[in-house]
């Protein structure tokens, strides 16, 4: 699963070695450490993970041309499921504080998804935001993901205390379209 993904607005690259340095910027920023941030693990050894995954896990590089520069404004994880009985896939992502709200981790989504279904042939897709990341979980809405349920204690956070996730799923058809989002 390799390739530049193009979507509307944002481009996913293939996370590579010097992405390091931006990705340890963009974790380390406490707007999202505070969702992204595990007490146990050095943002350096997240860094490592992301852009050395277990099989199945692709990381990508947020791209967007920013006045003329090409700015990596976050990173986006999809994981793919190998039992075949149980095939689906899911996604993770983090953008950069400075370009929040703009429609672009919307887009970038969106993007990953689509190229899940109609690229990778998935039927079904997972996301698992923190209970209480309203922001996450709204956008993740808009999007056509559905509540399934609250995962208890699912994900230990910065100051080391489980805290709940609820799992949100999207199948092909749910996905909303590319034209009906803010900002396409
Ligand atoms: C969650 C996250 C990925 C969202 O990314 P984002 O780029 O801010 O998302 P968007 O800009 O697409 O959407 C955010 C809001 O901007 C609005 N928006 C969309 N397009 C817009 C545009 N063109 N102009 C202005 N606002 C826009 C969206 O409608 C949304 O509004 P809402 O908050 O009322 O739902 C980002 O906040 C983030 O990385 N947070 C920290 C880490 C995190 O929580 N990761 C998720 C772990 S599961």
């Amino acid at each position: 699963m390799t390739g530049l993904i193009t979507g509307s607005r944002v481009r996913l690259r293939p996370a590579a070695a010097p992405d390091a340095a931006r990705f340890e910027e963009i974790l380390s920023h406490p707007e999202v450490a505070r969702w992204w941030a595990d007490a146990e693990e050095p943002v350096a050894a997240q860094v490592s993970y992301l852009l050395d995954p277990d099989e199945g896990t692709t990381t990508y590089a947020i791209e967007y041309d920013d006045v003329g520069n090409t700015a990596v404004i976050g990173i986006e994880l999809a994981f793919e499921e190998a039992d075949p009985q149980y095939r689906h896939a899911g996604i993770d992502i983090a953008v950069h504080p400075d370009f929040q709200g703009h429609g672009l981790g919307s887009d970038a989504i969106r993007t990953l998804a689509e190229h899940l279904f109609t690229v990778r042939g998935h039927h079904r897709l997972v996301i698992d935001p923190a209970a209480g990341n309203e922001a996450a979980i709204r956008l993740y809405s808009s999007l056509g993901f559905r509540p399934v349920g609250t995962m208890r204690s699912y994900e230990r956070g910065p100051d080391g205390s489980w805290h709940d996730g609820l799992l949100m799923d999207l199948l092909v058809d749910d996905l909303v379209p590319a034209a009906a989002l803010a900002g396409s």
